[in-house]
C-alpha cells in the first residue's frame, strides 16, 4: 500500500503557518516578560536606535530578537549578546535591570566607550561577563569579586586601565579570566592563588603588569596561561611543575630573572614560550619528554648544553635558541666548538 506521504505533509505546513499566524496575533501568548521587554527597549533608546538593534520592535515578541535568549521555563531574559555593534556610548546602566541575565556580552563594538556600569553589580545571576575589542576604559570595578556565580570573565582587548581588583581571586567557581590586551598596570594579585576551577584560563597577556609572581601561585593548576609582554620580574618557576596539567605556558617579553636548571613540567605542556628575559642556568633534561608545538627559549642569559632527543632538535631550530648566554650543541654550534674558540 502507498502511504500518502504529500497530502499529510501539505496539511502539517497549513497547520503549522496558521497556528504561527494564530501565535503572533494573540499578544498574551507573547513570551517575553514585560519587564524585561520595557528594559531592553530602554536600552535601545539609550543607544540611539541602531540599525543592529532593527529586530527589537516593540510589535514583536522580545524573546525573538537579535542577541535576546529567554530561558525556556522562565521566559526571563538570560542571556543579552551583541556582536559586531555599531553601537555607540557606554553600555546603558539598565543592563543592570535584567535581573535574571546570566550570560551578557559585547564584542567587536569599537565605539562602545566609557567604564564598565556600576550597574552590572545588580546581576547576581552572571555566568559569563565578556566584554571584548570594544572601546570600554577606566577600572576594572571591585564588585565584580561579588558576582560569585561567575564562571567566565573576558574583558579582552579594551582601553582598561589601573590594578587588577584582588577580589577576583575570590570567585570559587571561575575557570576563565581574560584580560589580555588593555592597559592594566600593578601586580598579580596573590588572592589568584585560591583559583581552583579545571582547565583554568589565565590570559593577562599584553598589558603593563609589574612585579612578583605570589608565590601563592604554587598551588595553583592553569591550563592556560599567558602573560606574556608584561613587565614581570623575578621568579616565575612556581608557575611549574610536574604535577600540574598545563597545556600552554607563555612569560616571555617580561623581566622574569630565575634560574632555569632544575625546572620540572607538567607532561602534556605543549606550547613553551620563555623568550626575552633575563633566565639563567641550563635547559632541564626533562624537555626532551615533551611533545611540543610551541618552543621557545630565545635571548635569555642560559648557559650549557641543549639537551639532545624529543623534539628539541627535529622540530625547532637555532632561532628558538639564540641570544643568550652560552647555549651550544645543535641546533646550535657545538659546545666543544666553543670551548676550543
Ligand atoms: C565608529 O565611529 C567612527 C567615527 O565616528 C566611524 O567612522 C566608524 O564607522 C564607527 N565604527 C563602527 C563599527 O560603527
Ligand atoms: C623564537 O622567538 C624569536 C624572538 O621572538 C623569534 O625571532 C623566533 O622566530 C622564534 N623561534 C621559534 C622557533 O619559535
Amino acid at each position: 500500500m502507498e502511504i500518502p506521504i504529500l497530502p499529510i505533509f501539505k496539511l502539517l505546513c497549513v497547520t503549522l503557518v496558521f497556528s504561527t499566524f494564530l501565535r503572533s496575533s494573540l499578544s498574551e501568548s507573547e513570551l517575553c516578560h514585560p519587564q524585561d521587554k520595557k528594559v531592553l527597549l530602554q536600552i535601545k533608546k539609550a543607544f540611539n536606535d541602531p540599525h543592529d538593534l532593527a529586530s527589537w520592535d516593540p510589535e514583536t515578541d522580545c524573546c525573538s530578537w537579535y542577541g535576546v535568549e529567554c530561558h525556556k521555563i522562565t521566559n526571563r531574559v538570560w542571556s543579552l549578546e551583541i556582536n559586531d555593534g555599531e553601537l555607540e556610548g557606554p553600555i546603558p546602566p539598565q543592563v543592570g535591570d535584567l535581573p535574571y541575565l546570566e550570560f551578557l556580552q559585547f564584542k567587536l563594538c569599537p565605539n562602545l566607550t566609557g567604564p564598565i556600569p556600576p550597574a552590572i553589580a545588580k546581576l547576581k545571576r552572571l555566568r559569563f561577563l565578556r566584554i571584548s575589542w570594544t572601546g570600554i576604559s577606566g577600572q576594572i570595578p571591585d564588585f565584580i569579586g561579588n558576582l560569585k556565580n561567575l564562571q567566565s570573565i573576558s574583558l579582552s582587548s579594551n582601553r582598561l586601565t589601573g590594578p587588577i581588583p584582588s577580589s577576583i581571586g575570590s570567585l570559587k567557581k571561575l575557570t576563565g579570566l581574560l584580560l589580555d590586551r588593555n592597559k592594566l598596570t600593578g601586580p598579580i594579585p596573590h588572592s589568584f592563588g585560591k583559583f581552583e576551577g579545571k582547565e583554568f584560563y589565565l590570559y593577562l597577556n599584553r598589558n603593563q603588569l609589574s612585579g612578583k609572581i605570589p608565590a601563592s601561585l604554587r598551588e595553583t593548576d592553569f591550563s592556560y596561561i599567558d602573560l606574556s609582554r608584561n613587565m614581570l620580574e623575578g621568579d616565575a618557576s612556581v608557575l611549574f611543575g610536574s604535577k600540574k596539567s598545563t597545556w600552554v605556558l607563555d612569560i616571555s617579553r617580561n623581566l622574569f630573572e630565575f634560574d632555569f636548571s632544575n625546572v620540572k613540567f607538567a607532561e602534556q605542556l605543549t606550547n613553551l614560550d620563555i623568550s626575552h628575559n633575563k633566565i639563567y642556568g641550563s635547559l632541564p633534561k626533562g624537555l626532551t619528554k615533551l611533545s611540543m608545538a610551541v618552543f621557545n627559549v630565545s635571548y635569555n642569559k642560559l648557559c650549557g648544553q641543549i639537551p639532545q632527543g624529543g623534539d628539541l632538535q627535529t622540530r625547532f631550530d637555532a632561532s628558538a635558541y639564540v641570544g643568550n648566554r652560552c647555549l651550544c650543541d645543535p641546533p646550535l654550534p657545538s659546545c666543544n666548538l666553543i670551548m676550543e674558540a
